[in-house]
This record gives structure tokens, sequence and C-alpha cells, in this order.
């Protein structure tokens, strides 16, 4: 299983903040954000890692992160041109993901579970990660039948068929590259994680997972409080249970 960890995009929603750096570097509590996702990716075993960053601030990355040997990673790091969308990062990855399977992580979703179960037993299809929220107008909503089966999946829908968001962790097989290749661009001028979702739900290989504990996407000015908040109390937490 290889990890991609996408962290370019303008971060126009919480200018000024990003003015002068990406949003993944921001700081959440002690630790710049991008590190969350990452060892997202390292608690559950995932050890070879390709960093999609933004043109501006690519250097900045690579001194934060490095090549990855004080993780025991061997980290990748490739440029995104432009914002064009969340599924592009697999054609853009299409190299480094070859044959193998691949999770991509958010470089701004911050997660609480440990993934390593849920990727050791993936064969093959998709796999997606949802959540209970208040404000699913926000985020991808999956639709479930009686029998909890996903039937639908909308993006950022005016009225949500549920209140369940898609989160930001994908695991996918390598056909992933080829279903990227074959969709168009949304009316927002981008490659949508959504379609991706959507053709693999078609082929009835989508498994829809669930996020047991915190979730947070620390896009907005609010969501970025409360997970600094929750990074804060989970740090304190542990210092003390080491003393
Ligand atoms: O957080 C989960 C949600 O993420 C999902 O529920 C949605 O289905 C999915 O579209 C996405 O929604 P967002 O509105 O949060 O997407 P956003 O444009 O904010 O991008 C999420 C992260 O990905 C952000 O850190 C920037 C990065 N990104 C985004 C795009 C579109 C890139 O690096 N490149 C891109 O082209």
């Amino acid at each position: 299983m290889k990890g991609i960890i996408l962290a370019g995009g303008a971060g126009t929603r919480l200018y000024p903040l990003t003015k002068v750096t990406s949003k993944q570097l921001l700081p959440v509590y002690n630790k710049p954000m991008i590190q969350y996702p990452l060892e997202t990716l390292i608690k559950a075993g995932i050890r070879d890692i390709l960093i999609i960053v933004a043109p501006d601030h690519a250097g900045d990355f690579l001194k934060c992160l490095g090549s990855g040997r004080e993780y025991g990673c061997h980290f990748t790091y490739e440029i995104q041109d432009k914002p064009e969308g969340i599924a592009q990062a697999f054609m853009i990855g299409e190299d480094f993901i070859d044959q193998d399977n691949v999770t991509l992580i958010l470089g701004d979703n911050l997660y609480e579970d440990d993934f390593s179960e849920a990727i050791k037993t993936f064969k093959s299809g998709g796999r997606i990660f949802a959540k209970k929220v208040t404000d699913p107008q926000r985020f991808g909503v999956v639709e479930f039948d009686a029998n909890n089966k996903a039937i639908s999946i909308e993006e950022k829908p005016k009225v949500p068929k549920s209140n369940y968001s898609v989160t930001g962790l994908y695991i996918y097989d390598s056909t992933v590259v080829d279903k990227v290749k074959a969709l168009k661009f949304s009316d927002r001028g981008e490659l949508e994680i959504t379609d991706v979702n959507n053709l693999y739900l078609k082929e009835g290989s989508l498994d829809v997972a669930f996020v047991e504990g915190k979730w947070f996407d620390t896009g907005t000015f609010e969501s970025m409080h409360e997970a600094i908040s929750f990074a804060r109390d989970r740090h304190l937490a542990k210092e003390a249970r080491s003393l």
C-alpha cells in the first residue's frame, strides 16, 4: 500500500493566514497541520509516501518534512501546478502508484482513528470513510438505503440526502488512475473525488466504512480552532500519562 498526501490548493478560505504560507504548514497546536495526516498514514503502516504540493511554497514542505528518513519512510514530492481537483492527485501520482493500491489523505484532515485494519484488509475496489456531521452541505454526502448500503454520493449538495459526510481518506486499487483519466472537469473546473467514488459505486466495488473517533477538516477558521483544541487536549493527556 502506497500513500499520498494532497497538500496543494490556494487556501483562500483561510486568507490572510495563507498569504505567506500554505494552509497545510499552519500550526495546529504544536505541529504543522500536515504532520497529522502524515502520522495517520505512518500509524497505518504506510512507509512509501508521495507528497503533492502547490508550486508557491514547495521548498518549505521539503524543509518541514525532509526525505522521510527521520520517520523511517521514503518521501517523494510532486507539484500540482493548479488546484484542478483532488482526483488529479492520481494522475500526478501515476508512476508512483504503478500497480499498487493507494491511500490518499487530504493534507488538512485530522483523524483520531487508526486505519491499520482498514488498510490491511483492503484487497481491491475502493474504501471510503463517512462521518455524521451537522453541516453536510460543506462535504461529499453519502446516502444509505435501509440496509446501510451506500446508494448515492453527491458533492456539496444544497439539499443533502443524509448527514453523512465523506471524509478525506480514500483507499483505492490502481484502477483509480484510469478512472480519473476518464473523468470530465466539473462546473467548478475540478476533477472531483466524488466522481471517482461514484464510478466505484456503479461498479459495485465501493465499501463505505465509518469514522469512529474525532475527525476534523480544518478548512475553515472555526473547524481549525476545534482541531487545535482537540490536538492540545490529546497532547496534554499524553504528557500526563508519561509522568
Ligand atoms: O474534507 C472532506 C471533503 O474534502 C469531502 O467531503 C469532499 O467530498 C471533497 O471534495 C473535499 O471537500 P473540500 O471542500 O474540503 O475540498 P477542498 O477544495 O478544500 O480541498 C481539500 C484539500 O485538498 C485542501 O487541503 C486543499 C487540497 N487540494 C484541493 C484541490 C481542489 C489540493 O491540494 N488540490 C486541489 O486541486
